[in-house]
């Protein structure tokens, strides 16, 4: 897909953008309000960064919402993320139209409660026809365990004699991912002054330029964004090449 570029010919806006949006418990603590309510405005902040990648023309947008580590929180804050997912998903559904949003989920969606799943049915059956930009929930996700997730339906497939081992090559594993027609990320955005992946898109990751900031999540803004993008404007990617 062509992207906007400089006269060097580099993209100067990612296709893909994936957030890892940390810093909610935070943000709470700092009001004396309940993680819970630290999570609630980090929702409202994910429906304007929707936005923003809508009329920047960033075409995927995937983010860090439960991962396979989340579930050793206290019980009641998992409660709460689930209620908020299926919320958000129930409730954004109009605005999501009207900014053309398909919505997607990558991670382990079997061991997911019910209700959540049925939710994520329903939002990924309405928006399906949608093209502007594709917003990909990670739920339940965890990176090291979509790589195992890909490696067992190859294993099957080995087995079975459809593949044989030495068919079994970077190419083929990208075809086993979660979501194999979903390009790998160009830029990570992790905000709240941490510096790490966090078992999130790594086996995607491996050429995604990386921007940190200390600005907790629900306090991420245009502002932000603006920068991120124009850092990853000025990177010189070379994928191990030489210019
Ligand atoms: C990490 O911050 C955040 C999470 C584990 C949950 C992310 C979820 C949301 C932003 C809720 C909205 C998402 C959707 C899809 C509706 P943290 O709680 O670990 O923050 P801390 O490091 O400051 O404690």
């Amino acid at each position: 897909m062509p992207r906007p570029s400089d006269s060097s010919g580099k993209a100067s806006v990612p296709l893909h953008l994936a957030v890892i949006m940390d810093g909610n418990g935070r943000w709470a603590k700092r009001r004396l309000l309940p993680r819970k309510a630290g999570h609630r405005a980090g929702a409202r902040n994910l429906r304007r960064l929707c936005q923003m990648c809508g009329d920047a023309g960033i075409k995927y947008l995937t983010v860090y919402a439960f991962s396979t580590e989340n579930w050793k929180r206290p019980p009641d804050e998992v409660s709460a993320l689930m209620a908020l997912f299926i919320e958000f998903l129930q409730s954004y559904d109009a605005e999501m139209e009207k900014e053309g949003i398909r919505l997607r989920i990558m991670g382990d969606v079997a061991g997911l409660p019910d209700d959540v799943r049925q939710a994520i049915r329903e939002a990924e059956d309405r928006s399906k026809d949608r093209t502007r930009l594709q917003l990909i929930l990670a739920l339940n996700y965890g990176g090291r365990a979509e790589i195992v997730h890909a490696v067992k339906s190859i294993s099957e497939k080995v087995s079975s004699g459809e593949l044989a081992a030495e068919d079994i090559t970077e190419d083929l594993l990208k075809t086993h991912v979660y979501l194999p027609d979903v390009p790998d990320p160009d830029l990570i955005i992790r905000p709240s002054g941490e510096y790490r992946l966090s078992n999130f898109l790594l086996w995607q990751s491996a050429y995604s330029e990386l921007w940190f900031s200390n600005v907790l999540w629900p306090d991420f803004k245009q502002r932000d964004f603006d920068q991120a993008l124009s850092s990853f404007a000025a990177r010189d990617r070379r994928f191990g090449g030489v210019k």
